[in-house]
């Protein structure tokens, strides 16, 4: 059976990194895109030649030209400008928008069948965009930033309590900006939820709220310590466990960006929710119950959401 055929649009920071990383894994061929004039064909190339070490086939290519996406089964998308030191994921909104409608419809004309994960920010406004100029269906369009937000949490958890990674689960709703909503109820130390660490003396009160602040302004961080681009490795290694989840049909559960139409009461739009992905892509979203002060923050991300999407409209009237 031939290998799948991964398309990286952006051979950037995260592209370069999804490339790497989609060798080791031997998830696919790979085909990276930019418009750059040789950054995908020499990173390509750069990293075919790992492949002696490393140990592993797969076929990889760097290209300006959309035809050699044609066919690709998943398609991760980076293109764009990236945050520097005091810009927020907003403040990217025009130009990655003016990206989101090149790269929609080339996906649209060379590779209609793939499952598509969005990382270029503002997130949730992009995926939607990305989705709207490409036509293909919702369930096939997602965006990656719950399971990098988890991620965070799960890390800065797993070094508070002194335990592994492994043992801890998070959970991060809503859009990914600084409205995000990490529930502590959901998120666990080996099944024993955070408010239960709290009264057994694990942590305290105060400690959790710091670190669910640090988890929101966990991109800041590491844009304010690169000071010329912003985080990529983590972002790349979370599109990639997405990735891995639609190519093996794992129905991993994992939170991502997902368009949400009837579930948690919204009615048509992109957000940041709990879902299934295996096979189908977005095959499920999982529709939790919140309570009273988890939905105002969630209310008031999806408002956050909306507003974006409502610049996006204004921007380019063919999205209205
Ligand atoms: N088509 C294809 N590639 C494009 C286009 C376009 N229209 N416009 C820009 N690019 C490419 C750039 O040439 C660059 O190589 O997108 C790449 C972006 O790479 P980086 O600047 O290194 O950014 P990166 O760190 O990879 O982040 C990409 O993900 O997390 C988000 O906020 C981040 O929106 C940003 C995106």
């Amino acid at each position: 059976m031939a290998r799948p055929k991964i398309a990286l649009i952006g051979a950037g920071n995260i592209g370069g990194t999804l490339a790497h990383l989609a060798a080791v894994k031997e998830l696919g061929d790979v085909v990276l895109f930019d418009i750059a004039d040789g950054l995908p064909q020499g990173k390509a190339l750069d990293i075919a030649e790992s492949g002696p070490s490393e140990k592993f086939d797969v076929a990889m290519s760097g290209t300006s030209d959309y035809a050699d996406i044609a066919g690709a089964d998943v398609c991760i998308v980076t293109a764009g400008v990236a945050r520097k030191p005091g810009m927020s994921r907003d403040d990217l909104l025009g130009i990655n928008l003016k990206v989101m409608k090149s790269v929609g419809e080339g996906i649209r004309d060379h590779a209609p069948d793939a499952f598509v994960i969005c990382i270029t920010n503002p997130l949730d406004a992009m995926v939607w965009a990305l989705r709207e100029f490409s036509g293909l269906p919702h369930h096939k369009v997602c965006g990656m930033a719950g399971v990098l937000d988890s991620a965070r949490f799960r890390h800065f958890l797993a070094e508070e309590f002194n335990v592994s990674m492994r043992d801890v689960t998070a959970f991060v709703l809503g859009g990914h900006g600084d409205t995000m909503v990490p529930l502590a109820r959901y998120s666990t130390v080996a099944g024993i939820p955070l408010p239960d660490l709290i009264e057994m003396g694990w942590t305290t009160q105060e400690k959790m709220d710091a670190i669910v602040q640090r988890t929101r302004d966990g991109g800041a961080e590491i844009v304010g310590l690169l000071k010329t681009g912003s985080a990529f490795y983590a972002p790349a290694t979370s599109a990639i466990e997405m990735a891995e989840a639609y190519l093996k049909d794992q129905k991993r559960v994992l939170p991502c960006a997902a368009y949400v139409d009837g579930a948690f009461g919204l009615k048509g739009m992109y957000v940041g929710v709990p879902t299934v992905i295996g096979a189908g892509g977005v095959e499920r979203v999982v529709d939790i119950k919140m309570n009273k002060d988890e939905q105002a923050m969630f209310d008031n991300s999806v408002a956050a959401v909306n507003g974006l999407v409502d610049a996006c409209k204004a921007i380019d009237d063919t999205l209205s």
